[in-house]
């Protein structure tokens, strides 16, 4: 008992009985959770937002829910984005979100920041604390690589960076091809400023990103930012199957469409810009905001967790892989406990009233590519 106070830094009697409680898992974890009696929702929050009852760091990974793909493979349902976290803080955030448990961790080529993802795989792999085939890893080839001749040496650039003989998963990044001038040049413009688009077509590529499996290159392949259409041009053609649609996906813009086809077709869906993508470039005070939003915080707060984690499970509780990115380490401690919260489906019928079609990631500056998905879901 003194060990457990000293443990989880408990004041009073009533927080180490509810700790024996919670760690005791199961049943009587989830009464825990799912209770309404005051005291409870303080201490409910206490669990999920101050981290007060964390067990050890080696047992936090064991949170970790799956899904399964056609081939087999099972994947996180939480995993890490690294969009936008720049080379001086990707390695920490890895870092961090490997030691709160986390077992997947999202990248691609075009964010320029491999070669840091690579060291942080690196360092928690030589202290003992994952072993390779522990760790879920995705990276996406971009459009500048789309055409056959070049797949092979784009995700080979890619392992090189991070450091590793294969990935889990590599993701065509969207449909739209462009052209090639150079690996680092992703967004190749003529000397007319207008873009260097391509029409080489994504079954092209996606048969290419097959003999990546065969050479055990990648674990498995999938694509991102697909419409339905899309997806079904590729599946008519595939002999490796494709395991997964990453896509824009978040109370305010509806996919349910795509999701529905996804699932009755084998491929698992990734939600990617689960909070709405707050900190890109592009970003207007116009965007709705999730994380304010009245109805989100509504629902948070009668669920004592925080509104992010309720974003968050709203994915995870509908058996869909979410990849919230952070690179802050107790906003990423606090996110993969959204594994904890229990969304009920009259709670995402409410949630889904927010659709708007609201899209953080439009890709609009390719908005007149022969392949751009957008037009339809
Ligand atoms: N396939 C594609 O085309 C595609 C497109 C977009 C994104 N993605 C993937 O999806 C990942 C996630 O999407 P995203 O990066 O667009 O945005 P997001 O995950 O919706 O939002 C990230 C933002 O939310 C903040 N945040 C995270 N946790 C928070 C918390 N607990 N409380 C308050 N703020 C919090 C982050 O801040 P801090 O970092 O400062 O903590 C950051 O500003 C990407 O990183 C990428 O891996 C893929």
């Amino acid at each position: 008992m003194h060990a457990l106070r000293a443990q989880y830094k408990l004041t009073t009697t009533l927080d180490l009985m509810h700790c024996c409680r919670a760690r005791t898992r199961g049943k009587v974890r989830r009464t825990v959770l799912n209770c309404d009696s005051k005291v409870n929702l303080l201490l409910h929050k206490k669990i999920l937002v101050e981290g007060s009852y964390l067990p050890g760091l080696s047992r936090m990974a064991e949170k970790n829910r799956y899904a399964t793909f056609s081939n087999r493979l099972k994947v996180p349902l939480i995993g890490l984005g690294t969009w936008k976290s720049e080379p001086g803080e990707v390695k920490k955030a890895i870092k961090a979100a490997i030691d709160a448990g986390y077992r997947h961790i999202d990248g691609a080529y075009s964010y320029q920041n491999e070669v840091e993802v690579g060291e942080a795989y690196k360092e928690k792999m030589a202290d003992g604390t994952v072993k390779r085939e522990e760790l879920f890893v995705t990276t996406k080839i971009w459009g500048h690589f789309y055409r056959p001749e070049r797949v092979e040496h784009a995700l080979r650039l890619s392992l090189k960076d991070l450091q590793l003989d294969y990935v889990d998963l590599y993701l065509m990044h969207s449909p739209m091809a462009v052209q090639y001038k150079g690996d680092k040049e992703v967004m190749p413009k003529g000397d007319d400023g207008q873009w260097l688009l391509d029409d080489v077509h994504y079954t092209e590529t996606w048969k290419a990103m097959e003999k990546l499996v065969e050479k055990g290159l990648a674990k498995s392949i999938g694509v991102s930012n697909f419409n339905i259409s899309q997806l079904k041009e590729v599946v008519k053609i595939a002999k490796v199957p494709v395991v997964m649609n990453q896509i824009e996906n978040h109370p305010c813009l509806d996919q349910r469409e795509l999701v529905d086809y996804c699932k009755a077709n084998n491929i698992i869906v990734t939600s990617y810009s689960p909070l709405g993508s707050p900190d890109r470039s592009w970003a207007s005070d116009k965007d709705p905001n999730l994380r304010e939003h009245p109805l989100v915080k509504e629902i948070a707060d009668a669920k004592g967790c925080t509104p992010v984690q309720l974003l968050i499970a709203y994915h995870l509780c509908q058996g869909l892989v979410c990849i919230p990115k952070s690179v802050t380490p107790e906003r990423i401690q606090q996110n993969f406990l959204a594994l904890d919260v229990k969304v009920t489906d009259d709670e995402i019928k409410k949630l889904d009233t927010l659709a708007s079609n609201y899209r953080a990631c439009p890709w609009d500056f390719w908005i007149d590519h022969v392949n751009y998905p957008f037009r339809e879901q």
